[in-house]
């Protein structure tokens, strides 16, 4: 499985980039707004999925949730000439694999409204609605079980 988790500096500066312009760009976001303050912390971990020519296709991370043994998925991007390859379901595949490793019980992520399907499909669980990112895209809390 082609899902590793990011070591060089280029790989870091692709990881970033494609966070970017999946998920903030197209929103005409400012540089900057696809990091977050703890994505340096030791207990946030990162996966990229690396295409066969070697680019970064797919991104994904994982951070502790609001009570013990929860854990939350984060800023999950694929690049649209990827999307619908089976890439997420890669990336999910493992951030899962990591969460069991480090003994958590349960994920919870806040997915785009566009999104909730591929989430349902891998078994996570509408809640509630949550926010609305940037005033225009609708947000679900969802869950699943480990
Ligand atoms: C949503 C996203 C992460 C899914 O990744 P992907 O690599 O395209 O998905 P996969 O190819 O692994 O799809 C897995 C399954 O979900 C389905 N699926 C994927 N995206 C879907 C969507 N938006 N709606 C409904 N079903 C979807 C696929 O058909 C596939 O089903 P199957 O296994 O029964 O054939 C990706 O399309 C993406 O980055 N989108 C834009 C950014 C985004 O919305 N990120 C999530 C933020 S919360």
């Amino acid at each position: 499985m082609p899902v590793e988790t990011p070591h060089t500096a280029a790989d870091w500066t692709a990881y970033y980039r494609l966070r970017f312009a999946v998920l903030r760009q197209p929103w005409q976001q400012p540089a900057g707004s696809e990091r977050a303050p703890d994505d340096d912390q030791p207990t946030t971990t990162h996966a990229l999925w690396r295409a066969p020519d070697g680019s970064v296709a797919g991104v994904a991370r994982l951070s502790p949730g609001s009570t013990p043994g929860q854990g939350q998925v984060r800023y999950m991007a694929v690049a649209p000439a990827w999307q619908g390859h089976g890439v997420g379901r890669q990336l999910m595949a493992h951030i899962e694999g990591t969460a069991r490793q480090q003994g958590l019980t349960e994920l919870v992520l806040h997915s785009r409204e566009s999104a909730v399907d591929f989430y349902q499909r891998l078994g996570y669980a509408v809640v509630e609605p949550s926010h609305t990112l940037f005033g225009v895209i609708p947000h679900f809390l969802m869950r699943k079980q480990l």
